[in-house]
């Protein structure tokens, strides 16, 4: 492989990231592709500060235009240190969330607005976007069924997410924008059914990933 490959996924909560980037990681071990596994917020020492300060501390009551910064923040250190260097290492690079979220979470969702949004991912990515986003997308009733689930049978979770308990209308908002945005960039987004077998999410990811290495 002469050139690495910038893989991102996103999705509401609990619309089975975790697993498809499981699934797609072994994949890739299976076939010795050199990869690195990463996330935003938190895929560096000062992202994981960033996490704490977002998710840990509902006293500091932070603000929609602060929480954007923050999640900037985090994404210039990830790109700067982990992102770009791996892909000039010619490495697949995957990572759970990237810049799309803040699009969808602070700039339309929220609205902060997605024009201000873009310009500040833009600057945070340093001109740099993922070759291919998976958009796991499922009906935002299921995922608050799936989140019940997980928290049932885990009895707790390590951490709550900040919009987990947000309500069912913000989830709406939520995948309204991730769709806009996939159409607004149809050749790098691609809209997964999620309600289908995790094999069968799988397999159409895997489908888009083969045509991208090989293309
Ligand atoms: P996380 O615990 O990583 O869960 P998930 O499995 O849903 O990714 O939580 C990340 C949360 O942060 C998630 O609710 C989406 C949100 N987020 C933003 O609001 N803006 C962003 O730019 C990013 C990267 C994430």
């Amino acid at each position: 492989m002469t050139r690495g490959y910038f893989i991102s996924f996103e999705g509401l909560d609990g619309a089975g990231k975790t697993t498809q980037i499981s699934l797609l990681e072994r994949w890739l071990q299976e076939h010795g592709i050199d990869y690195i596994r990463t996330r935003e917020p938190g895929g560096t020492a000062l992202g994981v500060e960033i996490r704490r300060l977002l998710f840990q501390q509902p006293e500091l009551a932070i603000t929609p235009l602060a929480e954007t910064f923050l999640f900037q923040a985090d994404r210039a250190q990830h790109f700067e240190t982990v992102v770009l260097p791996a892909l000039a290492a010619g490495k697949v690079v995957v990572s759970d969330r990237c810049f799309d979220s803040s699009i969808a979470y602070q700039g339309i969702a929220q609205g902060v607005g997605r024009d201000l949004v873009e310009r500040l991912s833009h600057l945070a990515a340093q001109g740099h976007a993922p070759d291919l986003t998976f958009f796991l997308d499922l009906d935002p009733a299921l995922v608050s069924a799936r989140t019940d689930v997980t928290q049932d049978s885990s009895g707790q979770r390590e951490q709550q997410s900040r919009f987990d308990s947000a309500s069912e209308d913000f989830q709406r908002r939520l995948r309204d924008a991730f769709l806009f945005l996939a159409a607004s960039y149809p050749l790098r987004i691609q809209v997964i059914d999620a309600a289908q077998t995790p094999e069968a999410v799988h397999q159409a990811i895997l489908a888009h990933v083969i045509s991208l290495i090989h293309s």
